[in-house]
């Protein structure tokens, strides 16, 4: 493909229009005239997720088959980066097999709070953790020749209203705690995409944000890539192109290209912010061409088989110990009942659009039996959670099973039912009918080793100390099994470390009053204190820290060496320190580093994570870290003088093996210019103690920095596209629809998957319906509807709806072909 600027200067008015509009549900448009490709980009980012177009039914069901990693989830408890960017490298050679262009993800958004139901695509509470294993995973998949999109750009940090919701957020939280990882990953990795979120951001839609797309992602930080919209994302099409969007996916089926046509031709828009707009296009469809390109010729690496095998090494790496009193590893001699159908069909990833067809499945149960493990197995729950009530027969099998062995691997946990794109969690339970096994089994026999399968924190009510250990396998991808009877068997030594909290109960979360909010808003009150930022200034005990695993052996930490006492802001400062191997067996060690500012006029966590290493040491064996810290790392975001600031005074440094297990502290004196700070102590007294989870309006107002908006929509203007049958929902017609689709969904679709229809029917904005149904639901369509809702001549809506119904019908087909 020729130079992207020779080509722009060749495009016409019309053609540049059309590029900023996708083909369809999955190709950027190419130009045959100009020798421009057309570039494919497909899901992910734990495995690919491409559209089979031979086989029949969507991508969901009918993808090509793809290596399928742990998710996010999982991978970030691995706190290493390297192993990141190896499973990165793997997934590029897949989709240049594939000749897939972009593959669409990491996703960082934050887990705000435990019920978010996409958690399980995300890293962690952590913006440095996430950030940092983000930049590698993109480093690694671009090194291939084949791009990523960083997403959910941004504060989207939940499923429900995910589409028209408005994420009320200070600008200081969004600096410091929900841009950081997206920014960490531009600076280290530079993306060739980022993709929009859905969501407002403080009142306006990710893709029409200038603050976001141009002030921040491009001017502040240096983005040079091109933005996306998530699918369905664009709103108006112009002031999203004037805002920084380049795409819109999936294809408008030309209404976005008209739009940019017209205001171009009316002056809203210049032809040179297209000129430029497309210019990012044709650089990311020439970086896509040159990748694939160089693959065909020179040949790439993809090998099925090692990448099975690296799936297993990042889930060993990356599962959890929770607990343990000694009973693990096992010992293989004893005969062993294993109790719960994951133990044959594992959970393994998430459910939406990152759901990968696997190459492979593996099972625990059949591997520990190949390992001559003497086992028996017995089912004690239902799969499906439709089907996952209490079961007698099978709770009296399992319990059968577990008064005739030494010791029962009993593996639970959430099934898809609960987590998934689209909706989130109501609660932190496990299924009644796992928990009703755990109290059955527990109460005959005692050496109990459960195997937690899940992609979020769950409550541990279940556990009075009737069990011996638990291993969190988190999602472990397609041979996560292995991985667990490895570390089961003690043939691998768990090394993960929790990248999230584990409140003890849902109550205790910062967010839990302020999620998911509101019809029109979600209140981040909060601020900055999410996860152990806020568990720790607050007093709140908790169930695991964040930062939190065991091993089988155990380490000490020494020699703390920072190699200034006094520093100007502007130095580096490098804290070293010793880990010594003090068990007898290997293993790796993953060291944090926490710096805190005990002292200061803007209110603070205690401390936050800045640096980290995982390193591997053979018994009795010592290794030296070094972690060199900057200005960041003492700084928070100063509203006043709109940059990053630090407060001259004594610093504290922590290195530990997690959040609440510090080893070695010492303090840094940092001298700063003086700058005006923000001084909260008299308008926000609240966030000076962190107990934030109820802060009263005019404490959020005073940081938030301007009035909290309605919390429901303005009644006072008419319903327009961007409503949904919910924000409508106190009109007549709208409540009645509303009411409907409430009570006849739950009649067709079972179980908590009534959730997920229920929030898709009612929340949706109309104009997704046009956009996301390739014009099926047309515009004539919506302009009925929304006639109907308005009480504005409904039965002349209707009329219009009817009449529009044959052509709608016709155009299924081709759509299901499509996506
Ligand atoms: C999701 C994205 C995904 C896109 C394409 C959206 O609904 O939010 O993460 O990449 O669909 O499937």
């Amino acid at each position: 493909m020729k130079d992207p600027k020779e080509l722009l200067a060749l495009m016409t008015l019309e053609e540049k229009a059309a590029m900023c509009d996708g083909k369809d549900y999955w190709h950027l448009k190419g130009i045959e005239r100009l020798g421009i490709p057309e570039i494919m980009v497909c899901d992910g980012p734990h495995g690919l997720r491409k559209k089979d177009y031979e086989k029949k039914g969507s991508s969901l069901s009918a993808s090509v088959p793809s290596i399928c990693f742990p998710t996010a989830v999982t991978t970030a408890c691995s706190w290493d980066p390297d192993l990141l960017e190896k499973m990165g490298k793997a997934l590029g050679g897949k989709c240049l097999k594939e000749k897939v262009g972009v593959l669409l993800g990491p996703g960082v958004n934050m887990k705000r709070s435990p019920l978010c139901g996409r958690n399980f695509e995300y890293f962690s509470e952590d913006p440095v953790l996430a950030g940092e294993l983000a930049a590698s995973f993109i480093n690694g998949v671009q090194s291939r020749g084949v791009g990523t999109s960083l997403k959910h750009f941004c504060a989207n940090d939940q499923e429900s209203r995910r589409m028209n919701g408005d994420s009320v957020v200070d600008e200081r939280a969004l600096r410091e705690i929900y841009l950081p990882a997206f920014e960490i990953a531009v600076k280290k990795a530079q993306p060739w995409t980022v993709m929009n979120s859905y969501n407002k951001i403080n009142g306006t839609f990710g893709s029409e944000n200038a603050h976001t797309q141009t002030e921040i992602l491009r001017d502040d930080w240096g983005f040079e890539g091109a933005i996306v919209t998530d699918w369905g994302a664009c709103n108006n099409r112009d002031d999203g192109l004037a805002a920084g969007n380049d795409i819109e996916m999936p294809s408008s089926s030309g209404a976005g290209t008209r739009k940019i046509l017209d205001a171009v031709k009316s002056g809203k828009i210049s032809e040179e912010l297209l000129n430029e707009r497309v210019l990012k296009i044709l650089e990311l469809i020439k970086k896509a061409a040159d990748g694939a390109e160089k693959a065909e010729k020179e040949g790439f690496e993809f090998d099925e088989e090692k990448d099975h095998l690296l799936a297993k090494e990042i889930a060993e790496q990356s599962m959890v110990l929770l607990k343990n009193d000694g009973i693990l590893p096992l010992d293989k001699s004893k005969k062993v009942a294993v109790i719960g159908e994951m133990a044959k069909t594992p959970r393994y990833q998430g459910a939406g659009s990152s759901q990968i067809n696997p190459t492979h499945l593996d099972g625990a149960y059949d591997i520990l039996v190949a390992a001559g493990v003497n086992a028996t197995y017995s089912q004690g729950y239902e799969r499906t959670l439709a089907k996952a009530k209490k079961n007698p027969a099978h709770i009296e099998e399992a319990v059968a099973a577990a008064k005739n062995a030494d010791t029962v691997l009993l593996f639970i946990g959430l099934t898809e039912d609960y987590e998934s794109e689209g909706f989130d969690r109501t609660h932190m339970k496990l299924p009644d009918a796992h928990i009703e096994l755990v109290k059955a089994v527990s109460a005959v026999n005692k050496n109990i080793v459960v195997i937690l399968s899940g992609g979020a924190p769950v409550e541990f009510d279940w556990d009075n100390d009737s069990v011996r250990a638990i291993l969190n396998s988190y999602l472990g991808g397609q041979a996560g099994a292995g991985a667990v009877v490895d570390i089961v068997l003690g043939r691998v030594n768990p090394s993960g470390k929790l990248a999230e909290t584990y409140p003890e109960k849902l109550e205790d979360n910062p967010s839990f009053n302020n999620f998911p909010g509101n019809i029109a808003t979600v209140e981040y009150r909060e601020s900055v204190y999410i996860g152990y930022r806020y568990y720790e200034k607050a007093g709140q005990s908790v169930r695991y820290p964040f930062g939190y695993g065991l091993s089988y052996t155990t380490f000490e930490y020494s020699g703390l060496y920072i190699d200034k006492t006094d520093m100007d802001e502007n130095d580096t400062l490098s804290v070293s320190f010793r880990v010594k191997n003090t068990g007898s067996v290997v293993g790796f060690e993953t060291a944090q580093l926490y710096v805190g500012d005990p002292e200061s006029t803007i209110f603070r966590p205690v401390k936050e994570l800045k640096g980290f290493k995982k390193i591997w040491l053979e018994p009795g064996e010592e290794k030296a870290i070094t972690i060199t810290l900057n200005k960041r790392a003492f700084a928070f975001f100063n509203v006043k003088t709109n940059g990053w600031c630090v407060e001259s005074g004594i610093f504290n440094i922590y290195v530990g093996a997690s959040s609440a297990d510090i080893r070695l502290t010492g303090s840094v004196n940092v001298t700063a210019a003086p700058v005006e700070i923000p001084d909260y102590r008299e308008t926000a007294p609240v966030y000076y103690t962190g107990k934030v989870q109820s802060v009263p309006d005019d404490q959020f107002t005073a940081v938030l920095g301007r009035p909290i908006p309605p919390t429901e929509r303005d009644r006072s203007t008419p319903l327009t596209v961007v409503d949904s049958f919910e924000t409508s929902s106190y009109t007549k017609w709208g409540g009645r629809i509303n009411n409907l689709m409430h009570k006849m969904i739950p009649v067709f679709v079972k179980g908590p998957g009534a959730d997920f229809a229920i929030g898709i029917a009612t929340q949706t904005p109309i104009r997704n319906f046009i956009s996301m149904s390739g014009g099926v639901f047309s515009e004539k369509m919506a302009a009925g509807l929304l006639r109907i809702l308005n009480g504005d001549k409904p039965g002349k809506g209707l009329r219009m709806i009817l009449s529009d119904i044959p052509r709608a019908i016709k155009g299924i087909g081709p759509l299901m072909k499509q996506i």
